[in-house]
């Protein structure tokens, strides 16, 4: 089984090329892993050579467009990323009778409500970032390849650009911190998130291989529970001032949901595993950081 990763350098993709290494991963299988300098979505005309050079069994499509308030004025670029190339992949996927992974968003949602949010809700995005996400979903869907979509949010791990990074920084800049308080969702570690999809990945295939039909559909997938981004900042830093603000009080170029929870219950009834708390997740990153700041690595 030769799994092909793209998006090798992100968050996700980082994750799974280190879940590659260890024991978790399944004998036979390998991980060809590109990132953006090997594979760039903005020279579609480029990707399907370079993808029927490497003859693989799956896609794992880790590659994104994330940069949300960019995403407002980068308008076409995140809808090529985000929505055309995936949908390409989905039809050569098609084509070569392989299954695509993908990754979309919490924030195809309008976030309103409490109540988690369930997979059959349709889209209504706030931000273009979100229809880019939601753009690639549905292409995918339509192409009619074998697919596993995982819906995710507020994902972070000891790599790359996110919110548990940016807090421990500023934290040191600023003796109170004041931080959103009216959006909630569930913080989810880079490498669960590769764990977990890893596992409903090879029980996808084996209930293919034992002629039930391939799960293709949309999956949320996050780690449990759900907290505000204030809650989660306190959470980080233990001790530290955290005052929680409203979204109003800070405006950003694209609008966020109020509401990013996601039902699980589809996820787990399927490939019959539990994501732990993210409080647990937090403490893993949190150590991995440490040990990471130790050796004298930053990035
Ligand atoms: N991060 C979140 O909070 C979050 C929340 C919900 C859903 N998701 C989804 O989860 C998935 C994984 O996210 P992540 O956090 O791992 O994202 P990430 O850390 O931003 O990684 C995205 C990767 O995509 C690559 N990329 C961007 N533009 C590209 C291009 N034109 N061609 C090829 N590669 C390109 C980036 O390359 P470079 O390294 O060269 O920049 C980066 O390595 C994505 O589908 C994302 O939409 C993320």
């Amino acid at each position: 089984m030769k799994i092909l990763l793209l998006g090798s350098n992100g968050q996700l993709g980082r994750a799974f090329v280190e879940l590659s290494k260890s024991d978790a991963f399944p004998i036979g299988w390998v991980l060809a892993a590109l990132d953006r300098s090997e594979l760039d979505y903005s020279q579609p005309k480029t990707i399907e050579t370079r993808v029927r050079l490497e003859k693989p069994d799956l896609f794992l499509n880790c590659a994104a467009y994330t940069a949300v308030d960019r995403a407002e004025t980068e308008r076409d670029l995140a809808e090529l990323v985000n929505g055309r190339v995936p949908t390409l992949l989905a039809r050569m996927a098609k084509d070569l009778r392989i299954p695509l992974i993908h990754y979309s968003s919490d924030y195809v949602y309008s976030g309103e409500g409490e109540a988690p949010h369930l997979e059959s809700e349709p889209h209504a995005p706030l931000n273009h970032y979100g229809f880019t996400k939601a753009m690639g979903d549905a292409g995918i869907q339509d192409s009619g390849c074998d697919h596993l979509i995982f819906r995710t949010s507020w994902v972070f791990s000891p790599t790359g650009k996110n919110f548990v990074k940016t807090m421990l920084k500023v934290s040191k800049e600023h003796s109170e911190l004041r931080i959103v308080n009216d959006q909630v969702g569930a913080p989810t570690y880079a490498p669960d998130l590769a764990k977990y999809s890893l596992h409903a990945i090879m029980r996808a295939l084996e209930m293919k291989a034992t002629g039930n039909a391939f799960p293709s559909g949309i999956y949320h997938l996050t780690n449990a529970g759900a907290v505000s981004w204030s809650g989660f900042a306190a959470e980080i830093l233990p001790g530290k001032t955290i005052l929680g603000i409203s979204t109003e009080q800070y405006p950003t170029p694209a609008k966020r949901p109020r509401n990013s929870r996601l039902d699980l219950d589809k996820f787990q009834s399927t490939f019959g595993i539990e994501p732990r708390p993210w409080t647990e997740a937090l403490k893993d990153c949190l150590r991995a950081l440490k040990l990471r700041e130790e050796a004298g690595l930053h990035d």
